[in-house]
């Protein structure tokens, strides 16, 4: 602690990122990143962005990052109004906490979730309060009934990956009128469903998608916000009073030819997802429990071998996975879905470590 630092970080948690090593060559499983490529269209947009001889560079990017916000309007079928774009969706959810949660009323999510929520309400200190999943990690839908001065549910959640249905969105939103509600779907695009159709009907839904994990892009920093007008108004007024240019050129090339690369995104989830389905029935066969996953990764847990075991011997094979040492989840892993190739390195592991 130092005598210098403000009264808002003296008592914050940090978030702690996946660990990123450099002491040799690990598979990474551990941060939920893409094992393949992003567009080639995004990798040829990233070559011109700068111009040649790096003269575009001279130049401020768009401060309003009109055509990237154009083409994910058109994908989603909104206007542009009703799109925001920002420095990774971390970003984008630190702004919100700015722009919509102040109430006397606590701002509630899951208690096992994406941990930087409880970091920035520490950082902005807003009141919150962590509403307790079930035993089977799915998400009591009426206990976000209760007052609130906000609401943020990451669906498919992580790290379970537990998909909620629309139709408890719907409820959650109807019952919450009077705050925003966030729906964070990070991992939607492997298997869950997005809540984009609500919109219209809520003007009270704010969803935050990223680039990161479906299209490859985690190394950009690109994140999206989709809702209501008023909403990105909102986070647009915090922007400017920040930083008002969150996207440099090279990302912004990049997202606008990723988006419409509809072909590449469609081809890299399936592969993705089939990937998932295979790793997951064959760990089933060898004594692990694994939660039904609609996200790039898989939870799970063994029935006689302690998780964190099982973590540190990866780790000396030279398999990174994550392990949280958190209340309720202690004795599971989250594992990222890498290529079949690094999939069958990881079964041969897991085989020799539990067996
Ligand atoms: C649930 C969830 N939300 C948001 C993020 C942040 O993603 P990014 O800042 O890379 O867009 C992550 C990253 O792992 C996540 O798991």
């Amino acid at each position: 602690m130092s005598k210098y630092w403000s009264k808002a970080i003296r008592n914050i948690k940090p978030y702690t990122p996946g660990e990123q090593p450099k002491d040799m060559k690990y598979i990474k499983l551990n941060t939920n990143e893409n094992p393949y490529p992003p567009s080639p269209k995004a990798m040829e947009a990233i070559a011109k962005a700068a111009g040649e001889a790096g003269e575009n560079l001279r130049l401020y990017p768009d401060p309003t990052c009109e055509e990237l916000r154009c083409a994910i309007a058109d994908y989603y079928k909104l206007e542009k109004q009703q799109v925001f774009v920002g420095n990774g969706s971390d970003e984008l959810l630190a702004f919100s906490f700015l722009a919509f949660f102040d109430s006397d009323s606590p701002v509630l999510f899951p208690d096992i979730t994406y941990s930087f929520y409880r970091v920035y309400a520490s950082l902005f200190r807003t009141d919150y309060r962590e509403v307790p999943l079930n035993d089977d990690f799915s998400i009591p839908v009426e206990a976000f009934f209760e007052t609130n001065g906000g609401i943020i549910i990451p669906n498919p959640n992580a790290p379970t990956g537990k998909f909620l249905p629309l139709r408890d969105i719907e409820s959650i939103l109807e019952r919450n009128e009077n705050s925003v509600v966030i729906i964070d779907e990070a991992y939607v695009d492997f298997g869950g469903e997005s809540a984009v159709a609500l919109i219209e009907k809520y003007p009270n839904l704010l969803i935050i998608q990223t680039f990161s994990k479906s299209r490859s892009l985690a190394g950009l920093r690109i994140g999206m916000a989709l809702g209501n007008n008023d909403l990105i108004e909102g986070l647009d007024r915090v922007k400017n009073s920040i930083n008002s240019y969150t996207l440099d050129r090279i990302a912004l090339a990049a997202a606008v030819q990723a988006i419409k690369d509809e072909k590449h995104f469609e081809e890299t989830i399936r592969k993705i997802i089939n990937t998932r389905e295979r790793v997951s029935k064959e760990l089933v066969q060898i004594g692990f429990k694994v939660i039904d996953s609609r996200a790039n990764f898989i939870f799970i847990s063994h029935e006689t071998m302690h998780a964190r075991d099982i973590f540190k011997r990866l780790r000396d094979r030279g398999i990174l996975v994550r392990y949280f040492n958190e209340a309720r989840i202690d004795n599971y892993l989250r594992v990222s879905i890498g290529t079949d190739e690094e999939m069958d390195s990881f079964l041969k592991a897991i085989r020799e470590i539990v067996i």
